[in-house]
């Protein structure tokens, strides 16, 4: 066995790719990046929106990171279920796991889950091409649509909904749902925040990109004194939060703003939060409560529905209130926060409270689903660090098996495990065929064509 200090990364998201590119700083050190699509860059691929193409560059560093002579690729592997986290402990020094939060938290009201009640995660990946979730079969008939939650992925999704289709057609949203949306009757997206606009989630630039969507109005259904800077003393004490502050200058002047007669429009309405949703066979409306804010002993600013409930018609919901981490067989889980239990990276035995020789997290499941993708590099830098700090104080625990001893494990389990040239091959198909298009790409969007693209000689490939 090599003298390297063997590390495992599980998930090639964010959180993955930062944690290699860190181990690979030194010397001496072998990474092995698994992930469980036969694609890597989690959210980057399967989440940020497809009229974003320019956040979507950071992969580029990814691969540069997966090109290292240092780690190597095992896509298409499901820890968990191709291999143990057992299987990993035997063969690396140390493992971290980076799985990201990829089911969605429910708002537990009546009605939930009639059809046309969707969660933005599944739409979301529905049309980014997850293979998961092709066959969503979202409908979209009806001329109104409400997205419940204020964060920006509320905004993603009322974009994606109204931008025109001629603007979809020239990016690398998944053609199955390229076709959907193409005939889609939503003229409406009514965004619901539960709180006021000085509490909303979603950040400045997101709400200024949405005031300029081609084809699309953007209106304020707000009461002046919701929007003006009295109902941004959210915290005592707190000094005024600037980015708060021109977030408001922004609402307010979109809420004068006179609609141009745009074919779609989005509303953005707060201090809403619905409490049943209603219909015979599917979502035909939303009954409504009007809440208003509290503050409990910490400052915190709170929703609290008052007796006025209104009623909105829409034929689909969406609830966008937060992704949630899913337990991982052989690794400690907090059900309650939806995380890895860890201290600064590395993960913590609850039945112990102590944490847990070698074994490591980052990103969304070490901290919550909240941060942007750079978020995920200092977050992964402070666990990689801490392994590191692990390996010199000699807590790591040795392994039984090195890289041999996996391959061997490996193609006795998962024979249909890709490598980083695989997925140049399939990369560089979808490439090919979008050009054509003037598309970045058109994803490949079942795991069977996936493997056939990733197998195939390079002419074979683009047939
Ligand atoms: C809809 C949406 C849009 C966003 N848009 C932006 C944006 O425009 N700009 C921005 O900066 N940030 C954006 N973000 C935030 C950003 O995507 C996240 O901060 C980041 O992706 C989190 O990284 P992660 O590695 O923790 O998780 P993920 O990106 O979810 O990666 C986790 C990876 O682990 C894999 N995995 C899971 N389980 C297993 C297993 N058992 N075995 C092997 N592999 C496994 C998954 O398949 C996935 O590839 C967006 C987030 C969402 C949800
Ligand atoms: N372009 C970008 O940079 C981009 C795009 C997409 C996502 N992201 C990032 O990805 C992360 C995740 O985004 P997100 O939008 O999923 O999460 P988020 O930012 O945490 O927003 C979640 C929203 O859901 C609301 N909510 C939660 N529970 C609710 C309930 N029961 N009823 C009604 N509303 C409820 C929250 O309201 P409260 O505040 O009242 O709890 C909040 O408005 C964020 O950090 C985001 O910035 C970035």
């Amino acid at each position: 066995m090599s003298a390297a200090l063997r590390v495992a990364v599980v998930g090639a998201g964010p959180a993955g790719a930062y944690a290699a590119e860190r181990l690979v700083e030194r010397p001496g050190v072998e990474v092995e990046l698994f992930e469980r699509l036969p694609t890597p860059w989690g959210l980057v691929r399967a989440g940020v929106a497809p009229d974003h193409p320019e956040t979507k560059d950071v992969t580029q560093a990814f691969q540069w990171t997966a090109s290292d002579r240092a780690v190597r690729m095992h896509l298409n592997v499901e820890v968990g279920r191709d291999v143990s986290a057992e299987d990993l402990a035997a063969h690396h020094h140390a493992v971290i796991y980076t799985v990201g939060a990829p089911t969605d938290r429910r708002l537990g009201i009546p009605g939930e889950d009639l059809p046309g009640s969707h969660a933005s995660t599944a739409l979301v990946a529905w049309y980014n091409g997850h293979p998961g979730a092709r066959d969503l079969g979202i409908d979209l008939s009806g001329t109104r649509a409400v997205v419940v939650g204020n964060g920006n992925v509320a905004l993603d999704v009322a974009r994606i909904l109204t931008l025109p289709v001629e603007v979809l057609r020239r990016t690398d949203i998944a053609d199955h749902a390229l076709d959907v949306l193409g005939d889609s009757a939503v003229e409406e997206v009514v965004v619901l925040g539960r709180r006021g606009a000085a509490q909303a989630a979603f950040t400045t630039p997101e709400l200024l990109a949405l005031s300029h969507l081609p084809g699309v109005d953007v209106r304020v259904d707000a009461e002046p004194s919701e929007l003006d800077d009295g109902s941004r003393a959210t915290t005592p004490g707190r000094p005024p939060d600037y980015a708060v502050g021109l977030k408001l200058d922004l609402l307010r002047a979109l809420s004068v703003r006179e609609p141009t007669g745009a074919p779609r429009r989005i509303v953005l309405r707060f201090l809403a939060s619905p409490v049943e949703l209603v219909g015979d066979t599917a979502v035909e409306r939303l009954r409504i409560a009007r809440n208003e804010l509290v503050q409990d002993e910490d400052g915190r600013v709170g929703a609290q529905p008052t007796d006025r409930i209104d009623e909105l018609e829409a034929g689909l919901v969406l609830r966008s209130i937060g992704y949630r981490g899913e337990a991982l067989p052989g690794v400690p889980f907090d059900p309650t926060a939806g995380r890895i239990p860890n201290d600064r990276g590395a993960v913590v035995d609850p039945a112990t409270g102590k944490t847990v020789p070698g074994l490591f997290t980052a990103g969304w499941i070490k901290r919550g689903p909240t941060g942007v993708i750079g978020t995920n590099k200092v977050c992964a830098r402070e666990t990689v660090d801490r392994l590191l700090a692990d390996h010199a104080a000699g807590r790591l625990p040795a392994p039984r098996g090195g890289r041999r001893e996996l391959d061997e494990l490996l193609r006795r389990q998962v024979p249909e495990a890709l490598g980083l040239d695989h997925w140049r091959r399939l990369d560089e198909h979808e490439r090919r065929t979008g050009a054509p298009q003037g598309r970045p790409r058109v994803k490949v969007t079942e795991v069977d064509e996936m493997l056939r693209v990733a197998h195939a000689p390079e002419s074979a490939a683009s047939r």
